[in-house]
């Protein structure tokens, strides 16, 4: 992992104006918005009240994967954002709090830094404010505030780190978050082959690949929304992805499913009829809005399958033949509710098998290096015994006899 070193949010911004205005903007079929071209990513920015350093990375990272900070202390931001598993969860749906499930696919939180609508619904604006939701959220991770922050405070490890990163006495809840959000703007992959072949290496991308680049900034009109240095546009389309089968055939998925219905405040007559996922709406409550998902970036896909909000598609082969043929259809493009909000934009592409093929190769190498590290031992509670050597985790592993008795010492 490389830890990237801030640097001045304006001069980001400065560069990636400087970058925008300096190459030629495409106009790709399908909307008259403005696309910014590919571009190499930037730093990763910071909010000015929340600078990147060292020291805070790496108590975020800690906090990333203790499962003191949620409900019963058993489940990590790390659980369902596992570096082994491209830093989210491989199964379609992500698992969820014990007892429950979620709903969604988790989402990798690798380059997440330089997005300013989290979630596949886009309702979180900013890392700091997107991490007490994960952790509080009842089927993620269901923690209650007093609690997260009293076992912080009754870790020794904590104690120290706070202080000397936020100047606190004891932990704050709120300055956990804020380091939480320091380690994943860590997470940013700036030396990806697409990075060095836009920065002019133009062996740094294969041939295949480069012909998939033309095509997806050309033939395949991907650009239209997945555009500049994240590949996403952070806009919302309904694209017709179809539903998947979980939402209405396996018991705790179905209940996950009504509830996050119910809990968005979705009216009794929808609640009671929709049987897929609303996306925007939730957070707009416009018709119009209906199904409707934020463009999901496009680094770092190799490790990240299956893809799309639920996981629908297994593939990156299946994700382009379903561009390929213009999209699909939902309960929410077919009229079934008297909706038809599927984007205009998706249009059949006939692509060759050649072309389908350099467009999956484009985007595997796009992906870059895993990012792998090796998973911190997370601090003990102040009031275990201190057994040289045995970790609260470790405590919990072997079962509370043998922890006691190798606690002899006491
Ligand atoms: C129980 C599993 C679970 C836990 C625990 C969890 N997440 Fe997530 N995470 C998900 C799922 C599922 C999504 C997508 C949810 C959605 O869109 O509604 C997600 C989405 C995200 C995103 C948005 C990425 C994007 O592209 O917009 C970030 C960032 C993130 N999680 C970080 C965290 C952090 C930090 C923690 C710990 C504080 C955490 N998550 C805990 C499952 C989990
Ligand atoms: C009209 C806008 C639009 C166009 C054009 C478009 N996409 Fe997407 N893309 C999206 C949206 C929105 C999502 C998330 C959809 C969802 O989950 O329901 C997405 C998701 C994806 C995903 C899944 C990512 C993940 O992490 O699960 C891949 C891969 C992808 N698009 C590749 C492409 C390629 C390749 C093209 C060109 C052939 C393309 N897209 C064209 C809007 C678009």
């Amino acid at each position: 992992m490389k830890a990237q070193l801030q640097m001045p949010l304006s001069l980001v911004v400065t560069l990636a104006t400087a970058l925008f205005l300096a190459s030629p903007a495409s106009l790709a079929t399908g909307d008259p918005d403005i696309d910014p071209p590919l571009a190499p990513l930037p730093p990763p920015p910071a909010p000015p009240d929340n600078p990147i350093t060292q020291a805070k990375a790496d108590l975020g990272m800690m906090l990333f994967f203790d499962p003191k900070l949620t409900g019963d202390a058993s489940l990590s931001c790390g659980d369902c954002h596992d570096p082994k598993q491209g830093w989210g969860f491989n199964d379609p749906i992500s698992r969820g709090y014990p007892g429950a499930v979620h709903w969604r696919n988790s989402q990798t939180v690798v380059n997440t830094a330089y997005l300013s609508k989290l979630f596949w619904q886009g309702n979180a604006k900013s890392l700091e404010a997107q991490a007490p939701i994960a952790n509080k959220g009842a089927v993620a991770g269901n923690g209650e505030d007093d609690v997260m922050e009293a076992r912080l405070r009754q870790t020794p490890y904590y104690i120290e780190k706070f202080r000397e990163v936020f100047g606190t006495q004891q932990p704050n809840l709120g300055d956990a978050w804020m380091a939480v959000a320091t380690f994943e703007r860590t997470l940013s992959q700036q030396d990806t082959p697409l990075d060095r072949y836009l920065a002019g290496d133009l062996d740094a991308l294969s041939e295949q690949a480069v012909m998939g680049k033309q095509l997806f900034e050309g033939k395949a009109n991907c650009i239209e929304c997945h555009n500049g240095s994240t590949l996403t546009d952070e806009k919302y389309y309904n694209l017709g992805v179809p539903r998947p089968f979980e939402w209405e055939e396996m018991g705790l998925n179905t209940v996950t499913f009504r509830w996050e219905n119910y809990a968005k405040g979705v009216y009794e007559k929808h609640y009671r009829n929709w049987k897929d996922d609303a996306g925007l709406y939730f957070s707009s409550k416009r018709p119009v809005d209906v199904g409707k998902h934020r463009t999901a970036p496009l680094r770092y896909l190799v490790y990240t399958a299956p893809y799309m909000h639920a996981g629908q598609f297994y593939t990156l082969e299946e994700v382009i033949d379903f561009y390929n043929e213009g999209g699909g259809e939902n309960e929410f493009t077919d009229g079934t509710h008297g909706l038809e909000n599927k984007t205009p934009i998706l249009k059949p592409l006939n692509l060759s098998d050649e072309e389908k093929e350099a467009l999956v190769v484009f985007l595997e190498e796009i992906s870059g290096d895993e990012i792998r590290m090796k998973l911190p031992e997370v601090p003990p509670y102040g009031v275990l015994p201190n057994v040289p050597g045995l970790t609260q985790i470790r405590a919990k592993r072997i079962g509370l006899e043998s922890y006691l008795a190798a606690a002899g010492q006491q």
